[in-house]
C-alpha cells in the first residue's frame, strides 16, 4: 500500500487521517452534548478537558489533511452523474470547513471565557483572545450552529457511503477502506 493518493486509489495516509478523524468526531459530538448537560462538577471539568483536547487534535489532523490534499492528487470521482458529483464535492468542502470552524470557535469560546486549559492535562492551550463576555456568547453560538450543520452533513455523507455500498454496489466505500 502506498502513502500517496493516485488517480484510482487513496493512499494510506489519507485513509488513516479520514478514519482517525471520523472516530474522533463521532466521540466528540456526544461528548460535547453530554458535558454541556452536566451540572458544574469535577466530572464536567474533566470531560471538557477531554473535549478541548480531542477538538484541538481534530484541528491539527484537519490542517494536515488539507495540506496533504492540496499538495497531492486525489482519486477521480466514481459517480457519472454530474449533480451527484457536485453534491459530494460540496459535502466534502463543507466537512473540511467545519473541521476548522468547530475547533476555532471552541477555542475562541474558552479564550473569551478566560478559562485556562491544559490539553490532555499537559500542554497549556494559549488564549487567542482576551476575556470578552459578548465574544464568548457569539463564539459559543457559532460553535452550536456548526455542530448542527456537521450532524446534518454527516448523516448525508454516511448515508451516501452506505447507499453506494449496498444499493449501487460500487467500490466507493471499499476504496476508502484499508
Ligand atoms: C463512519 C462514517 C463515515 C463513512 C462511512 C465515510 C465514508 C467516506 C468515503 C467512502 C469517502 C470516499 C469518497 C470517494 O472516494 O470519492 C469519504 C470521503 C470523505 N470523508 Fe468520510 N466517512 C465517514 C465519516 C467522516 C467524517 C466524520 C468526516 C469528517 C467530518 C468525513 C469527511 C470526509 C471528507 C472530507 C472526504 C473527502 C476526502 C477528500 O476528497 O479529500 N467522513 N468518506
Ligand atoms: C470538531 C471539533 C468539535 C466538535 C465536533 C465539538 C462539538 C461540541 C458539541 C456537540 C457541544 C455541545 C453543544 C454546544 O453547545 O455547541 C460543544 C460544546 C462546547 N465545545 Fe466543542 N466541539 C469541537 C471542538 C471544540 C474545541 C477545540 C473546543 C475548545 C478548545 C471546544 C469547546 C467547547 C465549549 C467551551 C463548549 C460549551 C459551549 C457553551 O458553553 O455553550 N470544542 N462542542
Amino acid at each position: 500500500m502506498t502513502m500517496r493518493n493516485t488517480e484510482n486509489h487513496w493512499g494510506w495516509l489519507s485513509k488513516l487521517l479520514h478514519w482517525l478523524t471520523a472516530v474522533l468526531i463521532l466521540i466528540q459530538i456526544p461528548l460535547g452534548f453530554y458535558a454541556e448537560e452536566l451540572k458544574l462538577s469535577p466530572l464536567k471539568l474533566d470531560l471538557f478537558v477531554w473535549h478541548k483536547s480531542i477538538g484541538m487534535l481534530i484541528l491539527l489532523l484537519a490542517i494536515e489533511r488539507l495540506l496533504w490534499r492540496i499538495t497531492g492528487t486525489i482519486p477521480k470521482p466514481l459517480d457519472n452523474n454530474p449533480i451527484q458529483r457536485r453534491m459530494a464535492q460540496l459535502a466534502h468542502a463543507l466537512l473540511y470547513g467545519l473541521m476548522l470552524a468547530l475547533p476555532i470557535s471552541g477555542w475562541i469560546t474558552t479564550s473569551a471565557a478566560n478559562i485556562p486549559t491544559k490539553l490532555f492535562w499537559l500542554i497549556e492551550l494559549p488564549a487567542i483572545t482576551g476575556p470578552d463576555e459578548a465574544l464568548k456568547k457569539l463564539a459559543a453560538e457559532v460553535h452550536e450552529v456548526c455542530v448542527i450543520m456537521l450532524i446534518i452533513i454527516l448523516l448525508v455523507h454516511i448515508g451516501a457511503a452506505l447507499y453506494h455500498h449496498f444499493k449501487l454496489r460500487d467500490s466507493i466505500l471499499k476504496r476508502m477502506w484499508f
